[in-house]
């Protein structure tokens, strides 16, 4: 949608082709977190009003370990905020910009498939939401249709490389209709496993905590989640105290990392978790696709309005840099976080959170990478 928005302000049109309903798409609770960078490009684009009115400003996070909160301020370390703004509400403000503008969306798209991408005439086919057959023939196809899309595979084995990380832990989130108990969010390492303590607005809370890989939701009763939180929350200075209230939501998340490269073969390109996925810790995802698409675009509008296929030709290893970037800080994030069982890192782990909670410069390394590189880099 946002590549599809920068792409129609230089006159270069497109077609979406999105296998949900737009009431899925509207719905879906995902990524909580806009970098500084995020943020200026949304707003550059005339998508910042909601964001202004609704978002929330942090100067940074809280790190935790049993007894000790410490807060590291991005604004003083590195000069960068970050945004508290669900990707849900970047989906409705980008679907009410696109839909004023005529764009097309073809919601419920399904077997939708990739032909000829290598040559200079790519085309889509799929069944569309009345159950016929359609064909769109384009100058370029950009596979943004996330880890489970046809797109990715539609680069031969032999070109493509893969990288992949699978964690032995997994997250149980849960959405919550009760005002935060932070100002802040809180990233806690406990013996019991991480937590987290995150939002959505002044209203509504997003918690999360580590259980194990394979975890049935239905073994979580609310009081359950509640009592894990508040032990592996607590237990601060303070009397800091958890306010429990309504889960609205609650699903288990599993957590890996994912590089595939190139970005771009022949005619076809790929942006965001078709190509990249990360481990949620640290919120990368969402800030990782919005990097993509904003050199995507200008590299799309070069190729095919200017006939100058550097930009194009460029793009998968810059944007790569800021994958690998983004795919280390992330595998860093969560690896320092999570407990895996060993007591030998469970010391490492407390010893590198006390190293970030005591240097300057340690705390320096993680917002400069939390509230994100500027775009390009
Ligand atoms: C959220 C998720 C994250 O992984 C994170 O690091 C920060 C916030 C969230 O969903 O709110």
């Amino acid at each position: 949608m946002l590549l599809s928005h920068l792409l129609a302000a230089e006159g270069v049109e497109s077609v979406i082709v999105e296998a949900r309903s737009q009431d899925y798409v509207l719905a879906r609770i995902r990524a909580g977190i806009l970098e500084h960078s995020s943020v200026e490009l949304l707003c550059s684009v005339g998508l910042g009003e909601r964001i202004g009115r609704d978002g929330l400003e942090h100067r940074g996070i809280y790190l935790q370990s049993p007894g000790e909160r410490h807060h590291i301020d991005f604004v003083d370390l590195v000069g960068r905020s970050v945004w508290v703004y669900g990707q849900t509400e970047v989906q409705k403000d980008l679907v009410s910009a696109r839909t004023a503008a005529g764009q097309q969306i073809l919601y419920g798209a399904n077997d939708v498939s990739l032909h000829d991408v290598a040559s200079d005439k790519p085309s889509v086919r799929f069944t569309d939401s009345d159950g016929s057959r359609q064909h769109l023939d384009a100058d370029v196809v950009v596979g943004c249709d996330g880890s489970f899309g046809p797109s990715r595979d539609a680069i031969p084995d032999t070109v493509k490389r893969v990288w992949e990380r699978v964690y032995p832990y997994s997250w149980l989130g849960v959405l919550a209709a009760v005002a935060p108990s932070t100002d802040e969010l809180i990233y806690a390492w406990h013996p019991d496993g991480f937590a987290m303590h995150s939002m959505r607005s002044m209203q509504t809370s997003r918690l999360y905590l580590q259980v194990p890989n394979g975890t049935d939701v239905n073994q979580w009763s609310h009081q359950r989640i509640w009592a894990a939180l508040a032990k592996r929350l607590g237990h601060t200075p303070g009397g800091w105290e958890l306010t429990p209230g309504p889960i609205t939501e609650a699903s288990v998340l599993p957590m890996r990392s994912y590089v595939q490269a190139p970005m771009r073969y022949g005619r076809l390109f790929l942006a965001g978790d078709a190509a990249h996925i990360v481990p949620p810790t640290g919120a990368k995802g969402l800030n990782l696709a919005i990097a993509d698409v904003a050199l995507l675009a200008p590299a799309l509008v070069a190729l095919l309005r200017n006939n100058d296929p550097g930009p194009a030709d460029d793009y998968s290893d810059v944007a790569l840099r800021r994958v690998w970037r983004c795919t280390h800080f992330s595998w860093w994030m969560t690896s320092m976080l999570h407990v895996n069982g060993d007591p030998f890192d469970a010391q490492l782990q407390q010893a590198q959170l006390r190293w970030i909670c005591t240097s300057r410069a340690a705390a320096a390394g993680l917002a400069e990478n939390y509230a994100g590189l500027p775009l390009g880099q």
